[in-house]
């Protein structure tokens, strides 16, 4: 998600110093540059070294220290950021980053910083209601910065309340959007994603092998590039903690239902679940038994077409993806999709990809000089859903 982002990690004085530690591994492991700064009191939580072993730079605290300064200057390490993030940002940093005071590194380094900066205050309750403390979020807000807020719970005081630091995937999650252009905002995106569960009995189910990944994925880059999203969630689909508005469904019929109710008049509609075809004629409340029966013939009904239901609405999103799963002649019967289903374009894919953390695959989709096809190399599921949202956007409605 980070790939060969620079990203900066401005560390206070809070007892949740040490989720920094857990942060820094995993936007490491996304593929981020990582580089500290950390003030006076940070140290007095967790020695620089933790962060140093981390993330295999010197971690930089002094602003007065000239072996730091010529390996690299403040001036320079506030340049070198594509985005940083100030956590566990104090209600005494906030404050003085509200007022323009630079009496240590960190802040001084803020005055010089033209990269997006996200706040994560974490702090007793009774501090972050304080009106001084609303009041320079306030200012900060007005001055551009991005905040994330305190979560609730039982505080490191032993009271509980707001003013805990959300968890490090939580931390990840936030700063995705500010490396990202908000090319998506004000346009509301529909998608479906995972499996869909039929009932036969009060234990036996119809489903599949479907992860709800690339749906999940699809949601959380559309949201990070400004869109607002809803995403309507089979069972499993992976909850990437991220600002989509979530709809969990189980059947055909339940995601059907929550997908009409949802796309009238959206910008955007991607049809990733993979929904059951069929669903069972009867349903029985009870446990069906075998008894002596050595075969058993049940009757199934077919499903709607949750795709092609949408794309046939009277105020219809103004565009709609599918998505075609397919083992062979993958570019042959997803052309019969497009047609078929009535979409703006379908995305070809292998099944194999289905429980898997990697994707490729061809986007199809029809022009006025015929229909256009272009293959998507194999790579992650992330970079798979951004290569698929690059395509939807360069899409005449
Ligand atoms: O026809 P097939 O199931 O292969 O088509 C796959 C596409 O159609 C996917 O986009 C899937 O979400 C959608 N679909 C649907 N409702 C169904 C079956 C498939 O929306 N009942």
């Amino acid at each position: 998600m980070f790939q060969d982002k620079n990203i900066l990690l401005g560390i206070g004085g809070g007892i949740a110093v040490y989720r920094m530690a857990e942060l820094a591994r995993l936007l490491i492991k996304q593929g981020a540059n990582v580089r500290c700064v950390m003030t006076q009191s940070a140290c007095e939580f967790v020695t620089p070294l933790t962060f140093e072993a981390l993330t295999g730079e010197a971690v930089h605290t002094d602003l007065f220290d000239l072996t730091s300064e010529r390996a690299m200057g403040h001036i320079e390490l506030a340049r070198w950021a594509d985005a940083v993030l100030i956590a566990p940002a104090t209600s005494n940093l906030l404050a003085k980053l509200a007022h323009g005071i630079a009496d240590d590194l960190l802040t001084t380094m803020m005055q010089v910083c033209d990269a997006p900066v996200l706040l994560a205050p974490a702090m007793n309750s009774s501090m972050w209601e304080s009106a001084a403390t609303q009041r320079n979020l306030h200012t900060l807000k007005d001055d551009g910065f991005s905040v994330i807020d305190p979560r609730s719970g039982a505080l490191a005081c032993g009271e509980q309340g707001i003013g805990r630091l959300p968890e490090p995937q939580a931390l990840a999650d936030a700063i995705l959007p500010l490396l990202l252009p908000q090319s998506l905002q004000g346009q509301h995106w529909v998608i479906n994603a995972g499996p869909t569960i039929e009932p036969w009995d009060a234990v036996r189910v119809l489903t599949n092998r479907a992860s709800g990944t690339l749906g999940a994925r699809l949601a959380q880059y559309a949201s990070a590039m400004g869109a607002s999203v809803t995403l309507i969630a089979g069972v499993g689909t992976p909850n990437l903690g991220c600002d989509v508005q979530r709809v969990d469904v189980q059947t055909g019929d339940e995601m059907l239902q929550a997908c009409v109710q949802v796309a009238q008049g959206a910008d955007v509609f991607i049809g990733t679940a993979a929904v059951s075809d069929f669903r069972f004629s009867e349903v029985s409340e009870q446990k069906i038994k075998r008894g002596d029966t050595q075969q058993l013939n049940v009757q199934l009904a077919a499903n709607t077409d949750i795709v092609a239901s949408i794309a046939g609405m009277e105020h219809r999103p103004k565009k709609v993806i599918a998505f075609a799963a397919e083992s062979e002649k993958h570019i042959e019967y997803a052309k019969a999709k497009l047609e078929r289903k009535g979409v703006d374009a379908i995305v070809a894919n292998d099944v194999n990809n289905m429980d898997s953390d990697s994707a490729s695959g061809w986007w199809i989709d029809n022009r006025e000089n015929g229909i256009n096809e272009e293959s998507i190399e194999k790579c992650n599921k992330m970079q798979f859903s951004q290569e698929i949202i690059k395509k939807v956007m360069e899409l005449k409605p």
